[in-house]
Order: C-alpha cells, then sequence, then structure tokens
C-alpha cells in the first residue's frame, strides 16, 4: 500500500468529523469499528509501515502516530460526553416519586388461634417449660384408660368421642390433650414441665359455642414437693399474661379421673366469673401407670380450651367465626395488613 500524506490528512479529518457529529453512544460504537478500530484507515495505514524504506518510515509513522493520538482523544472526550449525557437523561426519566401512594398486598398472615397459641408457647417457654406434642389419631388407652377413665364413662360413649374403624384398632381422635401427659411421663424422667397445645376432637355439632374440632392447651408439671399451690401460682401467671394483670383466679373442687384433687379455673374477667379449664393434681394412680415414683414426685395437670380463650379475651360471642375463616374476622386482629 502506498502511503499519501494528503490522503492520511484526509482519513484523520473524516474521523474527527465522523466523531463530532456521533449523536448517541450507539453511532459512537460504529465509529469506532469504522475509525479508530483495527480496521480503519489510519490502522492501515500503520500496518503499512513496514513495507517502507527507513527514511520515509520515521516520516510517515510520526504522520500516522499524531493522526491516531488525535483521533484517540476526541473519541474519548466524545465518549465520555455521550455518556455524561445518557446518564443525566436516565436520572431524569427513570426518578422515582416516593410520595407517591404504595400499594398495599394484603400478605396473609396467621390466624388468631395460631396467634394465641404462640403467645402461650412463649409464656411458658419463658419460665422454662418445654413443647410436649401428641398424634390426633390416638390409642384409646392413651386418651382414657391410663388416664384412669373407665371404660362405662360417659366420655367415652359414641356421643362424644369419634371411634376409628375398624373398631378392633382402638384409635379415637383424641378428645383432650391428656393422653400427651401420658405420653411424657412415659418418655421422659422427671423434672417434667411441658406445655402440649393441640387440636382436639369431640361429636358435637358446630353452634355459637361448640365446634367438634377445637384446641387445648394442657399443662404437666411433675417434681418433688409440688402443691397445689404451684399449680393455682401457675395458673395465676398464665392467666394474668393472657387477661392482663388485674384478672383474679379461683379454684373450684371438681372432679376429672385423672387428677385427684380436682378444680375447675374460674377467671375473673370484666366484672364477672367465667370458668375457664379443668385442673387438679395428677392422680396416683396415673403416676404409677407411667412409672413415675410417687414416694419421690408429684404433680400438677391443668388444660384448657383455646377457642373458649380467644372468645372470653375478645369478647367473641360465635364459634362461627373463630372456625369459618372469613378473612373480615381475622383481619379485625391485625392479621393480613401488614
Ligand atoms: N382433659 C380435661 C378436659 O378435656 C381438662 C383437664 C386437663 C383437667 C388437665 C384436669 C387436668 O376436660
Amino acid at each position: 500500500m502506498a502511503l499519501d500524506k494528503a490522503q492520511i490528512e484526509q482519513e484523520l479529518a473524516k474521523a474527527l468529523s465522523a466523531i463530532s457529529q456521533a449523536a448517541d453512544l450507539d453511532a459512537l460504537k460504529q465509529i469506532k469499528i469504522d475509525f479508530v478500530g483495527d480496521k480503519s484507515p489510519l490502522a492501515k495505514a500503520n500496518q503499512a509501515l513496514g513495507s517502507l524504506e527507513a527514511t520515509q518510515r520515521a516520516e510517515f509513522g510520526k504522520l500516522i502516530g499524531q493522526a491516531r493520538a488525535s483521533v484517540n482523544s476526541a473519541f474519548e472526550l466524545k465518549s465520555n460526553d455521550l455518556s455524561d449525557k445518557r446518564d443525566l437523561v436516565a436520572l431524569q426519566t427513570e426518578k422515582v416519586d416516593v410520595s407517591l401512594p404504595v400499594r398495599r398486598v394484603l400478605k396473609g398472615g396467621l390466624h388468631p388461634l395460631t396467634i394465641l397459641t404462640n403467645e402461650i408457647a412463649d409464656l411458658f417457654i419463658g419460665i422454662g417449660y418445654n413443647i410436649a406434642e401428641g398424634p390426633e389419631l390416638e390409642s384409646e388407652w392413651l386418651n382414657f384408660d391410663a388416664l384412669n377413665i373407665p371404660a362405662d364413662h360417659p366420655a367415652r360413649t359414641m356421643q362424644d368421642t369419634f371411634f376409628i374403624e375398624p373398631i378392633e384398632a382402638k384409635l379415637v381422635l383424641r378428645t383432650h390433650t391428656s393422653p400427651v401427659q401420658i405420653r411424657t411421663m412415659l418418655n421422659q424422667k422427671p423434672p417434667i414441665y411441658v406445655i402440649c397445645p393441640g387440636k382436639t376432637y369431640r361429636a358435637d355439632e358446630l353452634d355459637a359455642t361448640h365446634t367438634p374440632v377445637f384446641h387445648q392447651v394442657e399443662g404437666l408439671v411433675i417434681d418433688e414437693n409440688i402443691t397445689m399451690a404451684d399449680l393455682k401460682g401457675t395458673l395465676d401467671y398464665f392467666a394474668k399474661s393472657i387477661f392482663g394483670k388485674n384478672v383474679q383466679t379461683r379454684l373450684r373442687p371438681s372432679f376429672f379421673p385423672f387428677t385427684e384433687p380436682s378444680a375447675e379455673v374460674d377467671i375473673f374477667f370484666n366484672g364477672r366469673w367465667i370458668e375457664w379449664g379443668g385442673c387438679g393434681m395428677v392422680n396416683e394412680k396415673v403416676l404409677i401407670a407411667c412409672g413415675v415414683d410417687t414416694k419421690k414426685y408429684s404433680g400438677f395437670a391443668f388444660g384448657m380450651g383455646l377457642e373458649r380463650t380467644l372468645m372470653v379475651k375478645h369478647g367473641i360471642t360465635d364459634m362461627h367465626d373463630i372456625v369459618e375463616g372469613d378473612v373480615r374476622f381475622t383481619q379485625s386482629f391485625g392479621v393480613g395488613i401488614k
């Protein structure tokens, strides 16, 4: 390739004019290929230097070198200038109006019963209890016999208990959480401090105060020197944590086959006494059936309905509200608006 000064100057002028006219970064990209890159006329002229004689090579080398340097610096300046302009446009057009109202997306949330269950779990874990669990499909022996509920006890009849076929399998849907007491005592040595929240079943029609599927929370303590005073103190703590510090509790004599003595626990809340749950000292027969050394240990147990607790606490008058899952009910607990 023959080299010609005028031609080099012309190529330089073409390159500078193309660069100065580039409208945007895309156009500049093509200009880089055409006028700056390895295939550009000036790059080719540079490659052709090798075929020149030494004197000519020095002269043209300088000329081409200067031309390429000024193309490069013009390109650099233009590129910076176009990038700045693009950034400015982006900053102006992509700005966010932080004063616009947000679109609320309802995330769903926990059912009030679940919230209550978690609250109860927390307040007992806080005083050193563990959470115990058991199956909802329970053996008749654990649900009744081990709890000293004899075969002719009314709770066992078809009216109250969901028996599971085949009847010979002796399985029931647990009618209370008390079988978890037995499971716990059979599986771990005292001292035992547990609560067991869970689902329970009784053959009732759904109405304003009953539901065939409901929830209880059971408490069980087995340790040395446990007395009814410990039971009363624990129920006081429980009641005050749930219903507020002004609530009072009272024990009323009652009967459960698995506790002796037994009591109903009432709370004084919103100006009246309300029955809350059952409790008592764990019957010695039950302790013996579970292999607990009754010379060394004694214990107490209590059990309450969670639906009932929720209804009393929040003045809910119809069980349907709790079980039907209408979102307007749960939202009134602040659920799903987070
Ligand atoms: N399991 C009893 C019930 O369902 C409640 C209870 C639990 C009573 C523990 C005493 C002790 O009615």
